[in-house]
């Protein structure tokens, strides 16, 4: 690759060339600019010791957020700024938020603490999620000697500081500056291993006309192939500086989510509409994750346990495709045929999904079922739509993952309940009728008979919620509110 990276680092102009497009951030600073401070522990973003600061232009500034530089690629960096552990003390004075892990005890081998800093000092400049409690900015963070006390006492104490106060010499850095970065120089030509098209019309351009290489939003997905699986890839296709593809529209009845959407700039509008999606997409990966991951990829990956497919199947949700600039719109679920295989042609890409705004007086339910509370992949995820007339149920979209090879839509409970009163046998009726619609796996998450039962109780569990609103079907940690 020979076109030239260009980003800021603490407010100056880096330059880099002739690298491998899929050198990651992380690769980039400890191995070329010696910027050891960031640590690499899982290589997969799980961990949040590779945490750093990236910021974008938003509005008149710029928008910093934290992300896990292991899993992004240098390419990704065109255009922004960065800032990492090494940006926050001035001469020998720590940065407040270090001082607080000092004097509060936060740290001991210290192999987290870089990025436990960051994620809090991400927190002090947010523009967005700056209400969030300490345990969901940190959700992303694991510490394996300090034990959490010491180190959620600090993000407390920190949170308690004026941010402006906390952040004001730093977060500045980029404005201005970042408006010299030649933003209108692609990155690469078309002929190299990473494409950066700069327009939608570009993009469709490209992915027509190398249909084998891999698209990359927020590399959340992409990233672990590299770092995990070593797969080499012989193309990547940028979408990151697609202005179109970023847009949240509202339309009549519906809004318009472009594919290269991230979580943290959709939860507001999805929250807005479907508050209990939204409840789940704040324990959907981590901070770092929804700062970086798109929605987009999360439906073109296919998986069958993605979190988003089945609450937006079963809110009724449309893909749009495109295809060196024809497009078509399918029914989400249409799109997942079997596993690894979706309804996708060589040389299309995602453009967006559409939402429908939910009709008066919709129940709308999503559980999502993992391990730990943060930051897991779920065993099983279901939704459920239902609209009741007089006590019968008038219409039922319920969806799952985890339970099939793809997110798919329960067929037989929907049938059992349409047009039955919604009472307790029903449901029950129901709920039996879901070991028709599937015959789940067992692997490391869960068993086949756990994933069975667990999709039963989801029913049963949005039955109550809807009959008993006092009584509380749901499991929450106390952390997960303050
Ligand atoms: C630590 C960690 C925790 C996670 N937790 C969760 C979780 O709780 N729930 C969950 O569902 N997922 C989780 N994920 C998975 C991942 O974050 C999501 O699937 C995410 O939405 C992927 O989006 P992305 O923008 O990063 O996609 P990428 O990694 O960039 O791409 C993913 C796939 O989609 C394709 N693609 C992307 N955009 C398009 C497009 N516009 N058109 C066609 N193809 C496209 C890519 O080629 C690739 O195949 C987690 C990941 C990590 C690393
Ligand atoms: S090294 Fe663990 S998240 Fe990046
Ligand atoms: S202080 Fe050792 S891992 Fe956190």
């Amino acid at each position: 690759m020979g076109e030239t990276i260009r980003f800021l680092l603490d407010g100056q102009v880096q330059e880099v060339r002739d690298v491998d497009p899929t050198r990651t951030v992380l690769q980039h600073l400890r191995g070329d600019l010696r910027r050891t401070g960031t640590k690499e522990g899982c290589a997969e973003g799980d961990c949040g010791s590779c945490t750093v600061l990236v910021g974008e232009p938003e509005g008149q500034g710029v928008a910093w957020r934290a992300v896990n530089s292991c899993i992004q690629f240098l390419p990704m960096l065109h255009g922004k700024a960065l800032m990492t552990v090494e940006s926050l003390a001035r001469e020998d004075a720590l940065h407040p938020v270090q001082q607080a892990m000092v004097d509060k005890h936060g740290s001991q081998c210290g192999f987290c603490t870089p990025g436990i800093v960051m994620s809090l000092y991400a927190k002090a400049v947010a523009a967005k999620g700056t209400d969030a409690p300490p345990a969901e900015v940190l959700a992303g963070n694991l510490c394996r000697c300090t034990g959490y006390g010491p180190i959620l006492e600090v993000a407390r104490a920190v949170q308690a500081e004026a941010a402006p106060d906390l952040a004001a010499d730093l977060a500045g850095l980029g404005d201005g500056a970042m408006l010299d970065l030649t933003y209108d120089d692609p990155v690469c030509g078309v002929t190299r291993r990473w494409l950066a098209p700069r327009s939608l019309d570009q993009l469709a351009q490209a992915v027509q006309a190398h249909p084998d290489a891999t698209i990359v939003a927020g590399a959340t997905d992409v990233g672990l192939w590299v770092t995990k699986l070593r797969k080499p890839l012989k193309a990547l296709i940028d979408i990151g500086q697609i202005a179109e593809l970023k847009r949240i529209e509202t339309l009549d009845g519906a809004v318009r989510i472009g594919a290269g959407v991230r979580y943290v700039d959709a939860m507001e509008t999805l929250s807005g509409l479907y508050p209990e999606l939204g409840a789940m997409m704040r324990r959907l990966g981590s901070t770092q994750v929804r700062n970086s991951g798109t929605i987009g990829g999360n439906i073109a990956n296919g998986s069958p346990i993605g979190d988003m497919p089945p609450a937006l199947i079963a809110a009724g949700a449309t893909l749009v495709l495109n295809r060196g600039g024809a497009r078509r719109q399918l029914p989400l679920e249409a799109f997942f045929v079997e596993y690894g295989q979706q309804d996708r042609r060589p040389g299309e890409l995602v453009e967006a999904v559409i939402v429908p705004t939910p009709q008066a007086g919709l129940i709308f339910k999503v559980f999502k079922l993992s391990k730990r509370f943060d930051q897991d992949i779920s065993a099983v995820c279901a939704a459920f739509a239902l609209t009741l007339e007089d006590g019968v149920v008038a219409s039922a979209r319920i969806a799952f993952g985890g339970m099939a090879g793809t997110p798919k839509r329960a067929t037989a409970c929907e049938t059992a309940l349409v047009g039955q009163a919604w009472t307790d046998a029903t449901v029950e009726a129901a709920m039996a009728a879901l070991d028709t619609d599937f015959t789940p796996l067992s692997d490391m998450r869960a068993s086949a008979a756990y994933r069975s039962l667990a999709a039963r109780n989801m029913l049963r569990k949005a039955f109550i919620e809807t009959t008993q609103p006092g009584v509380d079907a749901r499991v929450e940690p106390e952390s997960a509110h303050g």
